[in-house]
């Protein structure tokens, strides 16, 4: 007996048809036709379209960071993501300083184990690359992971230096892993956020003003360019601006191994959101800190043209009353973060799908099918196609939905897309074939996602 998804429009990133998805033991094993037989399970997709689930590879669940931990545990977090039409995702393991990196891991699957109901991966953030850390990054692959993240900000705590990151690049591309960065020049925003205090500008639109694009261009383009010297693939994270995109635009122009992201809180909000009334502004303090409208224009246009293949969320949530109010007095006291996990698929559908930025099939191309490749997913996840994971998303292109915090199902008070309406929204959801969100309603097992062991790049 075969699981048929009948009548939908699947969606890939190449194209959309009419086709029945025929579905066993968790694989896609057939699209066609009329493929129902006796006995089989039918699932009615007529009238809808039939998308690869979402797979968000930048997530902070359960992270430790300023002083307190992200409001979203691996049970709340995913749960957000499924009701939102993510199946996998890949979050981030933060090695302690002084831990090897097998400890970390343990720690983070600690965390995981048990409560996933989405498919999840680890990227390894290094941020103490003593010698045996280094000789480390080889063993990853055999762990499932097969990226490291290097902080260029975060002074004394996950900053790491230029040799450091050379010495990671090199030993990541001997090993078949990506790196990846957060580029912002972290001893020029201590200086700036030092200044800025000592001034008495203490409220959070200062955390943008202390963070300009100079200086996140300046550390992308660094990276760039210890990663050529070395010939070793690079991923910038969080990409936020038109003088960083610049960086990544000329380096893919020389033919250098450098692909990046972009989030979908870049799209929507410029640093004029930090300086809303009171200490509301703090909801968007995050890193790099939202930018202008000139940015929004031409990050619409990278995704597009493929600049930039991936949109992330950096869904790293801390809640406004008890853990952003940390910093009410000192904008750099504001955990560093925004949530986004379970509205990213439905807002990008809203304002990139429908306002006209880019077509359903690149839509699932940004949040699902180049996600899984740049990450060693791909042949597994973010496709539909035989052989693939039958992770799936009946999305239902007319219904109306108002984004509030008050129905989303993540543990924080706030949504940066508060009153938003969109049209487009998923309503059944699957993982491997076993339903997790069922007709809007969710229906996941705890326990039930697994851990993703990724190919090396
Ligand atoms: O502000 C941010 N982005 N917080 C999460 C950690 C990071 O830099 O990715
Ligand atoms: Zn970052
Ligand atoms: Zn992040």
């Amino acid at each position: 007996m075969s699981l048929i998804i009948s009548g939908g429009t699947v969606v890939t990133a190449q194209g959309r048809f009419q086709a029945d998805v025929r579905v066993d033991g968790g694989k896609i094993t057939a699209l066609g036709q009329n493929l129902a037989q006796a006995n089989d399970e039918i699932i009615d997709a007529s009238g809808q379209h039939v998308l690869p689930g979402g797979i968000d590879v930048h997530t902070h669940l359960s992270m430790p960071s300023m002083g307190t931990v992200t409001c979203d545990d691996y049970y709340t977090g995913q749960v957000a993501a499924a009701m939102g039409g993510t199946t996998s995702h890949i979050d981030f393991c933060i090695q302690p300083k002084s831990s090897s990196l097998r400890a970390a891991l343990d720690t983070w699957q600690g965390r995981a184990s048990g409560q996933a109901v989405i498919d999840y991966g680890f990227h390894m953030a290094v941020t103490d690359p003593q010698p045996d850390v280094l000789d480390e990054i080889a063993t990853l692959p055999e762990y499932g992971v097969t990226s490291i993240k290097l902080f260029l900000a975060y002074k004394d705590t996950l900053q790491v230096d230029d040799m450091a990151m050379f010495r990671c690049l090199e030993r990541a591309r001997d090993a078949g892993v990506l790196t990846l960065v957060h580029a912002e020049n972290g001893d020029a925003i201590e200086v700036l956020m030092a200044e800025a205090v000592a001034r008495g500008e203490t409220a959070p639109k200062y955390h943008a003003l202390t963070r300009p694009p100079e200086l996140e261009a300046e550390a992308t383009g660094r990276a760039i360019a210890l990663a050529e010297v070395l010939g070793a693939p690079l991923y910038i994270v969080h990409l936020s601006c038109r003088p960083a995109l610049a960086r990544v635009r000329e380096a893919q122009a020389r033919g250098a191994r450098v692909t990046a992201e972009t989030c979908t809180q870049y799209f929507f909000f410029t640093k004029d959101d930090l300086d809303r009334p009171g200490f509301e502004g703090a909801k968007w303090v995050c890193s790099p800190p939202p930018r202008e409208k000139e940015d929004q224009a031409a990050l619409w246009a990278a995704v597009g043209d493929g600049a930039l293949s991936v949109i992330s969320t950096d869904h790293c949530p801390f809640r406004f009353d008890t853990q952003k109010s940390l910093g009410r007095d000192n904008f750099t006291l504001i955990p560093n973060g925004v949530p986004g996990i379970e509205e990213r698929l439905m807002v990008l559908h809203q304002a990139g799908v429908r306002g006209g930025h880019f077509s359903l099939e690149r839509f699932v191309a940004l949040t699902a099918t180049n996600p899984a490749r740049s990450f060693g997913l791909g042949g597994v996840k973010g496709a539909i196609a035989p052989g693939h994971d039958a992770d799936m998303v009946l999305w239902d292109m007319e219904r109306p939905h108002t984004i509030t915090a008050q129905t989303n199902h993540s543990a924080i008070d706030y949504s940066l897309y508060e009153g938003m309406e969109v049209r487009g929204t998923p309503v059944t959801v699957m993982i491997r074939g076993q339903k997790v969100v069922d007709q809007c309603e969710l229906v996941a097992q705890r326990g039930s996602g697994q851990f993703l062991h990724r190919q090396r790049i």
